[in-house]
């Protein structure tokens, strides 16, 4: 059953079309991943859920979404209790300047629970819900800043679960942790989805294997492809979306030419790009190595616009991308 319905969504930043027309629907008790490479609007589809986009200036959003009887978009929609009924899990954890009890009491003291041992009892189910609580049950009064990264992480899953919300929604949120971090939070999610509808933006098609039942890839704020996990991960009818899997699993596609684009502004490797592609061969493949962000999503729709092939678009690190193309043949 459909838990969020999304009709025909499209958000602006400004002049930038950052989702287009997008029209799915997420399934209920089930974790769905959206993937897709950086920049194509994984995180404003999640802002668009929840609200948060209203919060970034010159931000607008058009089409439905529909969470049971709420219509989410609408301007009478009170925005505390779409956030209340969607936590996020952003992708590094911000636990509040207080003490790891208060920080799960938080949320239900907002909502007027007062009594000493009702907020305990809250405090102790929600901690073990996000497998925290044998980690720190004898130092609940200490700061939350003291506990690690992960332990954060599982805090703020608890925190968030506190206020009894019926969707998590989850932005990259191992992306900050070592490995056996990650692996705690993909277990308590895995539990999760027995009693709550959770949304994962990852990068990491391992992690949506894992995890996912339900699979959305976004291709430069477009919907290429939708359905169960299994058929999109593993036999996609997309080329879009066989070229991201296929991109993120090959430790390198052998590319004919390679420039390093890098401290040039989006404009500039566009030209470069072009006049690189325009002394290759037909079918060959180059690669560009960018750090203006803007040419992440305009060169590979440029390039596509010009009937090439993006067959990939990856994150290397924290400044730096990887655009491969194929010239048209
Ligand atoms: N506040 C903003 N103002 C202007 N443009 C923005 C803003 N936030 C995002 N964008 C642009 O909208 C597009 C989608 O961004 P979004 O953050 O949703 O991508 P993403 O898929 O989550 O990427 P990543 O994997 O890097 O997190 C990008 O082109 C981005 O540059
Ligand atoms: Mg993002």
């Amino acid at each position: 059953m459909s838990h969020i319905t999304i009709q025909n969504l499209s958000a602006f930043y400004g002049d930038h079309h950052a989702l287009r027309d997008i029209t799915v629907e997420i399934p209920e008790k089930l974790i769905t991943a959206i993937i897709g490479p950086s920049g194509c609007g994984k995180s404003t589809l999640l802002k668009c859920f929840n609200r948060l986009i209203d919060l970034t200036d010159g931000a607008r959003v058009s089409g439905k979404i529909i969470v049971g009887n709420m219509d989410v978009l609408n301007g009478g929609t009170d925005v505390t209790d779409v956030r209340r009924r969607m936590g996020l899990l952003p992708q590094k954890p911000n636990p509040l300047p207080m003490s790891i009890y208060d920080n799960v009491a938080y949320g239900p003291r907002l909502h007027g629970v007062k009594e000493k041992k009702k907020l305990d009892e809250i405090v102790e189910k929600y901690l073990k819900i996000g497998g925290l609580w044998d980690e720190v049950r004898d130092r609940l009064k200490s700061p939350a800043s003291k506990l690690s990264i992960g332990q954060q992480q599982r805090l703020c899953l608890a925190r968030g679960l506190a206020v009894e919300p019926e969707i998590i929604l989850c932005d990259e949120p191992t992306s900050a942790l070592d490995p056996v971090s990650s692996q705690h939070i993909e277990q308590q999610l895995l539990k999760l989805k027995n009693d709550y509808t959770i949304v994962i933006v990852t990068h990491n098609i391992h992690q949506a294997m894992r995890l996912a039942d339900y699979v959305i890839h976004l291709y430069l704020g477009e919907l290429v492809e939708h359905g169960p996990a299994n058929e999109v991960l593993e036999n996609p009818k997309e080329e879009r979306t066989r070229a991201y899997i296929n991109g993120t699993f090959l430790a390198d596609v052998k590319a004919d030419q390679e420039i390093n684009l890098k401290g040039n502004m989006c404009p500039y490797n566009f030209v470069y790009a072009k006049q690189a592609l325009h002394a290759l061969e037909k079918g060959k493949i180059l690669k560009l190595i960018v750090d203006d962000p803007t040419a992440v999503t305009e060169v590979p729709r440029g390039m596509e616009a010009g009937g090439h092939e993006v067959v990939s678009v990856r994150q290397q690190n924290k400044t730096d991308w990887e655009i491969i193309i194929r010239k048209k043949s």
